[in-house]
């Protein structure tokens, strides 16, 4: 179904032809004083240079043609040259009933639609997550339900980091607390215990401990090296803890992404990828794709526009190990060979923009993906504390992902029990419910790039641009829909919204009228942010709207159930919108 602009637009363009003039001067756009109209032509101002014709001899006579077309409230010409532009209301009413009709309300799908891998989330094991992850996977929660609604064929991973120093450091900790373990005896050959000998909690002690210690113990931090080695040379009883830490840490993390509504289709992990570095590295030499450079492997990726310094693409150290570049080339190698992807993006801290411009150009230099194979960064900023700087806990040292989610579903439940009886149990839901949304949608309603700041009152307020605020419409919605069940009333199946009965009314359809653009914004874009504003809009046109009118104690049938439909509408769109930024409402709050 064409957006309402799309509609709009045709019809000024046709007039404009008709009136002798291009039609490219025919566009409108959301009108920027809402205060006078809905949309707006500034096209005759343009047209005046090439036509060499006052603006208004070009606007009036296209304006007396449009007016004959009765899909307008109010069209005029105005000083210089602006057409101003009301729809009728019986218009914006049938657009939106054939609205209803369509699926995805009428949003028109991705005409190509494509495989799309999305790399996000990236926590690394046996480390805790922290702020970094939490954005990286809500935000890239989001832009896979965005794809995915438009049509495409979307697949999550979260491409877990397990082939790092930290493995090595984590081992070398627990041979410190347990040297007695099993796996520390070389000359041990029989099955290793199924069950890990450490829980969860341990196992985030032992990182944070020796990564302290091995700053100022080189034995310690050789120790852990060597192990690293060991492990990625296939070590058997390294392996056997390696796999116990990812077993427990895995599903640990599980448990905190369900709790953020996050799902990953699949959780590779950088190990994966090893198997195709060898192969990989001999292609890169045999088409001299890679030269040495030091001792080191590497590909260059310069370019002559470059107007940074850009540096190689190192592949393998001096002493031949490899990189985490060389795990997310081998990565790319893998996908284009499990999924043939049309597109990948990756999903971090916008700091890893560089590294992931070098990562691209080498896949496309060294051809290991096709010519027309999309590759994405989007990066994301910084999420501050309230002053200024980086979020931190109050003793000042990374704040565990889980204790964040807990700052803010405590300050949910203490509001909610402040102003409604509830028991408890219902009262905790609520507060996880409301208080997850709260923190992703304080995050996601900024644009993606952007620093931001974390404000616990801010973000649980249930009034103004937050996450509560939408969910309380929503609730609002579904008790008026009860109430007027209770009432013993159904709504016809041939039940229709009628032409706006107010401004407020007016004003609410145009908002559920935006919905394909929005979407339209949110997918070309990707981003989110397009979503909560769009959210945040219709709940206050809503709220608007509900104060002004008595829906309930309406006495006209006809009228009733209109806006009945109409709310239901609104209801809808409110909850595929949430839905689309991976958040849930409570029955009640
Ligand atoms: N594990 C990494 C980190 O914590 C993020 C991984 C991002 N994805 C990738 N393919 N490199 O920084």
């Amino acid at each position: 179904m064409k957006t309402i602009i799309e509609l709009i637009t045709e019809e000024v363009k046709q007039a404009f032809v008709q009136s002798g003039f291009d039609e490219k001067y025919g566009t409108v756009t959301i009108s920027n004083r809402p205060d006078l109209c809905q949309y707006q032509c500034n096209g005759a101002l343009a047209a005046a240079k090439q036509y060499r014709m006052a603006p208004m001899k070009i606007a009036q006579p296209v304006v007396e043609l449009l007016q004959k077309n009765n899909i307008w409230s109010e069209i005029t010409a105005i000083m210089p040259g602006f057409i101003n532009i009301t729809v009728s209301d019986e218009f914006l009413a049938d657009y939106i009933n054939q609205m209803r009709k369509e699926e995805n309300f009428g949003c028109e799908k991705e005409p190509n639609p494509r495989t799309i891998i999305i790399d996000y989330g990236g926590p690394n094991i046996a480390k805790p997550l922290h702020v970094g992850h939490m954005r990286s996977a809500i935000i890239g929660e989001s832009i896979k339900r965005i794809l995915r609604f438009m049509g495409n064929e979307v697949i999550g991973d979260a491409h877990l980091g397990d082939w790092g120093t930290q493995m090595g450091l984590v081992i070398a900790g627990l041979r410190q607390r347990k040297p007695d373990l099993v796996y520390f005896d070389d000359s041990y050959e029989g099955e290793y215990p199924a069950e890990a000998p450490f829980t969860i909690t341990e196992l985030e002690e032992i990182y944070p401990a020796a990564s302290e210690y091995s700053k100022n113990n080189p034995d310690f931090r050789e120790e852990a090296k060597h192990i690293t080695y060991l492990l990625q040379n296939g070590h058997r009883g390294y392996r056997a803890i390696w796999n116990h830490i990812l077993e427990v840490s895995i599903t640990d993390l599980k448990k905190v992404y369900q709790r953020l509504n996050v799902t990953f289709d699949l959780w590779k992990k950088e190990s994966d990828a090893q198997p195709y570095i060898p192969d990989m590295v001999q292609y890169f030499k045999d088409n001299n794709y890679a030269k040495i450079s030091e001792g080191a492997l590497v590909v260059d990726v310069k370019e002559e526009t470059d107007t940074k310094e850009i540096p190689p693409c190192m592949i393998l150290k001096s002493d031949g190990a490899t990189l985490y570049n060389t795990t997310d080339l081998a990565t790319i190698v893998e996908r284009m060979k499990l999924f043939a992807p049309d597109r990948m993006i990756y999903i971090t801290d916008k700091r890893q923009e560089l590294y992931f411009e070098t990562i691209f150009r080498c896949a496309r230099k060294t051809k290991l993906v096709k010519e027309d194979t999309e590759l994405n960064f989007i990066g994301f900023g910084t999420m501050n504390g309230k002053d200024g700087k980086p979020f931190k806990t109050r003793e000042g040292g990374v704040m565990r992902l889980e204790n964040l989610i807990k700052s803010v579903t405590d300050e949910v439940y203490r509001k909610v029990l402040e102003n409604r009886s509830m028991d408890e149990q219902e009262a905790k839901d609520v507060a996880e419910k409301v208080g997850v949304a709260a923190l992703k949608y304080g995050d996601l309603s900024n644009q993606v790039s952007k620093d931001y700041v974390f404000d616990v009152e801010r973000f649980t307020s249930f009034e103004g641009n937050t996450g509560p605020y939408i969910l309380y419409t929503i609730v609002r919605i579904k008790s008026i829909l009860s109430k007027y069940e209770e009432m013993g009333k159904k709504l016809p199946d041939d039940s229709v919204i009628l032409p706006a009965s107010s401004n407020y009314e007016q004003a609410l359809m145009l908002e559920l009228s935006k919905f394909n653009e929005v979407m339209d914004a949110a997918y070309k874009e990707t981003a989110p942010n397009r979503i909560c504003q769009y959210l945040y809009d219709l709940a206050d046109a809503f709220n608007s709207f509900y104060h002004e009118t008595k829906i309930i104690a309406e006495e006209d049938e006809k009228q009733q159930s209109s806006w009945i439909t109409l709310i239901t509408l609104v209801l809808d769109i409110l909850l595929t919108c949430i839905d689309l930024i991976g958040i849930e409402a409570p029955e009640r709050m």
